[in-house]
């Protein structure tokens, strides 16, 4: 069935930046459809509602998506497929962080299943579906951390931060960026990679929540708002590029 709306799909909706993002592309906004996607249905349930309960002008609706499950992947495709038959914009904000500033194997395969594999993997079987808009987008929120460049500037703010597996993980979901710039651009979607910048969110465990607000750490809402200004087309000068919000940008 064909929507009216524009049709945004947002993953890891239940939590810190995708909640925010979710809510504030509907609060004022009559003409979007937020999809919440959640790999957990029960807390995106409850998720939903409590968004639902601030009244947004928009529409918000839930679909199961864990973006490291190939079965997973295809079933929301197929239904939103079925539901919209086309994706307007793809957040791609599903992520997780490892604090260990070295991983273990397995710890390293389940970054890049769910920070790379994911994004990957859902934007293609999203392809058909983005390339039946007349105007798609597609952000991938990455991380400052993932900048090469920094990481070689001792002068960089983010320079004594560990984290390798994050960093490399969000690397290449920054090289995944260009790339679907270049092919995906070809129909005339328009990609970015977006930091939402140091926010207090679950990020690393809910516990250190505390910990992020004592350095300064910012509200996800912050984040959420840089978000709404892509898709509104605010950053369209930057379109391919590595943003973050406030209009600043990040080297590679
Ligand atoms: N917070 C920061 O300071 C910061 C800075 C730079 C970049 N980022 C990036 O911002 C994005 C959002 O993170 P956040 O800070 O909002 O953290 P968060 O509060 O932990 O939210 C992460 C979201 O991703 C979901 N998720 C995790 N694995 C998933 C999977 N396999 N399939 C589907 N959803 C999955 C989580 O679902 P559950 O609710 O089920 O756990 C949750 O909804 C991430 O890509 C992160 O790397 C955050």
């Amino acid at each position: 069935m064909a929507s009216d709306k524009q049709v945004i799909l947002v993953t890891g909706a239940s939590s810190g930046v995708g909640y925010d993002t979710a809510y504030a592309l509907t609060a004022t906004t009559p003409t979007n459809h937020v999809i919440m996607g959640v790999r957990n249905l029960a807390k995106g349930e409850t998720c939903l509602a409590e968004l639902q309960a601030r009244k947004p002008k928009g529409i918000l609706s839930l679909l199961e998506l864990d973006v490291t499950s190939d079965k997973s992947v295809d079933a929301a495709a197929k239904k939103l497929e079925a539901d919209f038959g086309r994706v307007d914009v793809l957040i791609n904000n599903a992520g997780i962080a490892i604090k260990a500033p070295h991983a273990t194997r397995p710890d390293l395969r389940v970054i890049f299943e769910t920070n790379v594999f994911g994004p990957t993997m859902l934007t293609l079987a999203l392809k058909a579906l983005l390339q039946r808009s007349s105007a798609p987008r597609v952000i991938n929120v990455t991380s400052e951390l993932g900048s090469i460049a920094s990481r070689a500037d001792p002068t960089s703010s983010s320079y004594a931060v560990g984290q390798n597996p994050y960093r490399m993980s969000k690397a290449a979901l920054n090289m995944l960026t260009v790339c679907q710039q270049k092919e995906l651009g070809e129909f005339g979607c328009k990609v970015w990679a977006f930091c939402p910048g140091f926010v207090v969110t679950n990020l690393t465990g809910e516990g250190d929540r505390q910990w992020r607000k004592d350095l300064g750490g910012e509200s996800s809402e912050t984040s959420a708002q840089g978000i709404v200004e892509i898709v509104e087309g605010k950053r369209d000068g930057e379109v391919g590029g590595f943003v973050t919000k406030y209009g600043k940008a990040f080297p590679w």
